[in-house]
């Protein structure tokens, strides 16, 4: 039977999703969905596969395994392939699962065969009483939700260590899991001539919680969860940022052995595993029936918050290694095992009210204030709404009954609202027209999500603002740093950043910690910012959209900032590598009456409006290749090219081993894409390629 053009065009987008969030998952280690989210896109096509055959290919993502190995670190090719597992999302899922097995095992018994059958033939479990009725062991082991590594041992020596990468070739992490407390160096004397275990790297929750913490102080980009900061610290070219993260290890399966004992059980080889020194879950139990396993699946679900790492399942392996032989493999899992995965954890409550608050940058982020809820291990009380738009297409409106749940476990998110539990007539939210903070209106760029208050002068923005204008790659006020502008704004000394010109020093010198010497060098400092350039100056206004780069195109065109200040959005727009997006805010920017009295008293303290552009560009990019494709925000293609051939870079048209990053904007071009997958050429978001502007270096 053909296949449907309208089921071809639905596998295929299922897909390119797909293979998108695997990317964001295993390369990239930043996801942008939920684990369940993702499993119910891969069940959304495996159901249409088995429905209509012929679509299944050799390279869907059902038939793989995890990604290709990334070029950053040697390949190692796995002597025994590293596989996954097949899910089960419910008691009949589990309960078909153990109707296969009997299906199978029954089937070779009668004509004797014991070898692995064929693939693609699970799909018709008998549906008949499984169960005690099977006869079988199991051992049920919690799902780790960490990292799958292989690690060998040769002669009682810790000799290798790999990721699974998609299975058949993994990436070489040997010093990175060499800094691993749990992981010994050395197996007990009279170990085998080699011994391949294969288990979970972890990350435990209070690890994960003290290093976001760390993250936080440092102003670094935070993780997302337990699993994701594990794959983070462990693909890492300096073992020795791995060493600093204090990750964790359980043995679950063994590989390759030579030279060791003969075993019948799994459970006997993961007590031999204990014994050798190596780390084995102490929560594995072995059960004589699916019903006991149900049992275990069951406990774990509602006491999974109370152990010190994050568990997402249970995984139920067959115990006979004979039994286990004759079950044999998919190609891309093996049919002795399952992993029972849990339901997100879903609760509901109230939504008190929506609020919006205030950022650095004035963008206007609305977000949920919930009657406080336990949900996912914590209690969550706020949870952010992003911006107006998903606002509008969650439809949630304050009163609402909502669901609440964890995005990817840990970021709280409001799911929908339970609209059986509206009464009729409650009215719809609307964004507040001015900012909650300081009552100047509030602006929505054209064609984008974000809101912003645009007053500078906003105490909201108030700190983040003067200690921006004051940083190195604006007016670079050597000693005026965070604690110095948050004393003053306290002490009523400061309130934007014209006042820094108008300072009362006396006043100063009396303040703890500052003697005679460092007021002269702070007032040195200020005078001194007076005479920056033009690019510099407009970095320190703090304008959304506008960076080093833009300022400098801006700086360079206009050649003082009455001339930027004069002039129109098109005639802004127009500056080769200036976008729509930089034009309008700049123009809006300018237009804001208490942002022109602004500048008129930074006029007035003789402050510095005219070029020439600031020195040459730091080469931050010398000797790197960026390939760029699709839209980005803040660029023109041909401003993207200018910013990176400005920084020493080259930009050519297409990706090949030589490249160094490519960088993806809206609707990119899937050939440099995919090219760059099969390459493991870094893939960039427009976020990090600013950030490999500014300081050359590759997200890691
Ligand atoms: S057994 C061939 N046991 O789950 C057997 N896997 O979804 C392969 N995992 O890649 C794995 N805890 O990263 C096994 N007790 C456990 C596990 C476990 C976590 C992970 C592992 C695997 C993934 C499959």
């Amino acid at each position: 039977m053909p296949v449907p053009a309208d089921i071809a065009a639905q596998v295929d987008a299922l897909r390119a999703r797909i293979e998108h969030h695997n990317r964001r998952y295993h390369e990239l280690d930043d996801p942008e969905i939920s684990d369940a989210d993702y499993d119910a896109l891969v069940r959304e096509l495996r159901t249409l596969e088995d429905e209509f055959p012929e679509v299944v290919t050799p390279d869907s993502p059902t038939q793989r395994v995890g990604s290709a190995p990334s070029s950053l670190f040697a390949p190692v090719v796995h002597r025994q392939p590293m596989m996954s597992l097949d899910n089960a999302f419910s008691d009949e899922e589990l309960a078909a699962w153990g109707a296969r097995l009997a299906r199978r095992l029954a089937a070779g018994r009668h004509d004797g065969s014991a070898g692995p059958a064929e693939d693609g033939d699970d799909a018709d479990a008998a549906d008949e009483g499984v169960g005690d009725g099977l006869g079988l062991t199991f051992v049920c082991e919690l799902k780790i939700d960490g990292v799958a590594v292989s690690i060998r041992y040769e002669d009682g020596r810790y000799v290798q260590a790999a990721t699974r990468g998609d299975g058949r070739v993994g990436e070489d992490i040997t010093p990175n899991i060499a800094t691993l407390a749990t992981v010994p160096d050395r197996l007990p004397d009279g170990a085998p001539a080699v011994v391949e275990v294969r288990g979970e790297v972890y990350m435990p929750v209070a690890a994960f919680e003290a290093l976001n913490e760390r993250q936080a102080a440092a102003e670094a980009r935070l993780f997302v969860n337990p699993r994701n900061s594990a794959a983070g610290s462990l693909r890492q070219k300096d073992s020795a940022i791995t060493a600093s993260r204090d990750l964790a290890w359980w043995s679950y399966q063994l590989g390759e052995v030579e030279g060791g004992p003969a075993f019948t059980r799994h459970s006997e080889t993961l007590a031999w595993l204990g014994e050798l020194g190596l780390p084995v879950n102490p929560e594995i139990r072995t059960v004589a029936s699916l019903d006991e396993v149900q049992e275990y699946c069951r406990r774990w679900e509602a006491s999974r918050h109370d152990l010190p790492y994050e568990i997402d399942g249970v995984v139920v392996k067959v115990d006979d290694l004979a039994t286990r032989e004759q079950l044999g493999f998919t190609s891309k899992a093996p049919r002795w095992a399952i992993a029972y995965k849990f339901p997100p954890e879903e609760r509901t409550t109230t939504l008190r009210a929506i609020s919006v608050s205030i950022g650095r940058t004035g963008k206007a982020t609305p977000f949920a204030e919930l009657e406080p809820v336990f949900v996912g291990g914590s209690t969550v009380a706020l949870a952010t709404l992003h911006n107006e738009d998903q606002v509008k297409a969650k439809d949630v409106r304050p009163g609402d009954t909502v669901v609440v749940r964890k995005a990817g476990d840990v970021i709280p998110e409001v799911v929908r609202p339970v609209l059986a539990d509206r009464p009729e007539g409650r009215p719809e939210w609307t964004f507040p027209r001015a900012c909650p903070v300081c009552g100047e209106p509030l602006r929505r760029l054209e064609g984008e999500a974000a809101t912003y208050c645009v007053n500078l002068g906003c105490p909201a923005r108030r700190a983040t603002a003067i200690e921006h204008f004051a940083s190195r790659g604006a007016l670079d006020i050597e000693g005026f740093g965070e604690q110095t502008v948050r004393s003053f704004l306290d002490l009523g000394l400061l309130e934007d950043i014209a006042d820094l010109y108008d300072l009362d020093f006396e006043r100063i010198q009396s303040l703890e910690g500052f003697g005679e010497t460092s007021v002269q060098n702070l007032r040195a400092a200020i005078e001194a910012s007076k005479d920056r350039p033009l690019a510099n100056l407009l970095v320190g206004l703090n304008i959304a959209h506008l960076g080093g780069a833009g300022s400098q195109l801006l700086a360079r065109h206009f050649g003082h900032l009455d001339a930027l200040m004069a002039a129109s959005e098109d005639e802004i727009a127009a500056v080769a590598g200036v976008g729509p997006i930089i034009a309008e805010s700049v123009h809006g920017f300018f237009a804001d009456e208490a942002n022109r009295a602004l500048v008129e008293r930074l006029r007035a303290a003789g402050v510095n409006f005219e070029g020439p552009a600031a020195p040459a560009l730091a080469q931050t990019l010398a000797g790197m290749s960026v390939v760029v494709t699709g839209t980005l925000a803040g660029f023109s293609r041909d401003g993207a090219e200018e910013a990176i051939t400005a920084r020493g870079g080259k930009s050519p048209g297409s990706v090949s081993k030589k490249t160094t990053a490519v960088v993806v904007g809206e609707s990119p071009g899937a050939s440099k894409l995919t090219k760059a997958e099969e390459l493991g050429i870094p893939v960039l978001d427009e976020a990090a390629f600013v950030r490999l502007l500014d300081e050359g270096e590759l997200p890691g």
